[in-house]
């Protein structure tokens, strides 16, 4: 239990890699932060540094959901390795290594996702993309991409075989991606909310 401990801190930690800070500070002497919308993410990191950053922001966030819940693999343990993967998502929401200052949760559950559900990855993405290219919102395709996760987990564990914790995690991830949208969706209802140019 002691290990299994270890692990989930394990988990926590690498959630809170700050990608974007590390980019941004590292790269451009910029903390992303302070610029755009404020959020620790790849499409604030897009928007304030440019292509090149925000893909390697977005594909590192990415990245540290899916080690995070490979962690059990590596190691071996007997919790339910989604549950690593979630832990990593509220590291990268609440980053202790960044003053718990941290992004939306979007690409890291894509990560954990990604080692579990590679389909289910592959759907997301394209249902984010559609929606992307329609709406021209990251934050309203990110919600909307959330929704259709949840749905999609829902009719998985209907059809195919039960899947408690997945439906479980997935609405969890699901909730994470709504609440740190909070500002974007009163944006979004102000007429506010930036659209993006490039699609
Ligand atoms: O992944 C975060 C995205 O959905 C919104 O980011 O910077 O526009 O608030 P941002």
């Amino acid at each position: 239990i002691l290990f299994d401990i270890l692990l989930v801190i394990g988990a926590y930690l690498i959630g809170s890699i700050p990608s974007g800070l590390i980019v941004g500070k590292v790269g451009y002497g910029i903390d992303i932060r302070q610029h755009g919308s404020g959020n620790l993410g790849g499409t604030n990191t897009f928007r304030t540094l440019g292509k090149k950053a925000g893909i390697i922001v977005t594909l590192a966030d990415i990245l540290k959901g899916t080690l995070a819940a490979a962690l059990p693999l590596i190691f071996g343990s007997e919790i339910n390795p989604l549950l690593f993967g979630v832990i990593a998502v509220i590291g990268h929401m609440y980053p202790i290594f960044a003053g718990f200052k941290g992004g939306k949760a979007v690409a890291t559950s894509g990560g954990v996702i990604l080692l579990y559900q590679p389909l289910l990855f592959l759907s997301v993405l394209l249902i984010f993309l559609i929606s992307l290219k329609l709406t021209k919102y990251v934050s309203l395709s990110s919600i909307l991409t959330g929704i259709f996760a949840l749905i999609y987990s829902i009719i998985y564990s209907v059809f195919f075989k039960t899947d408690i914790p997945l439906v479980i995690v997935i609405s969890l991830l699901a909730f994470f991606v709504i609440y740190r949208h909070r500002a974007n969706i009163k944006r979004i209802r102000n007429k506010t909310e930036p659209k993006i140019t490039w699609l």
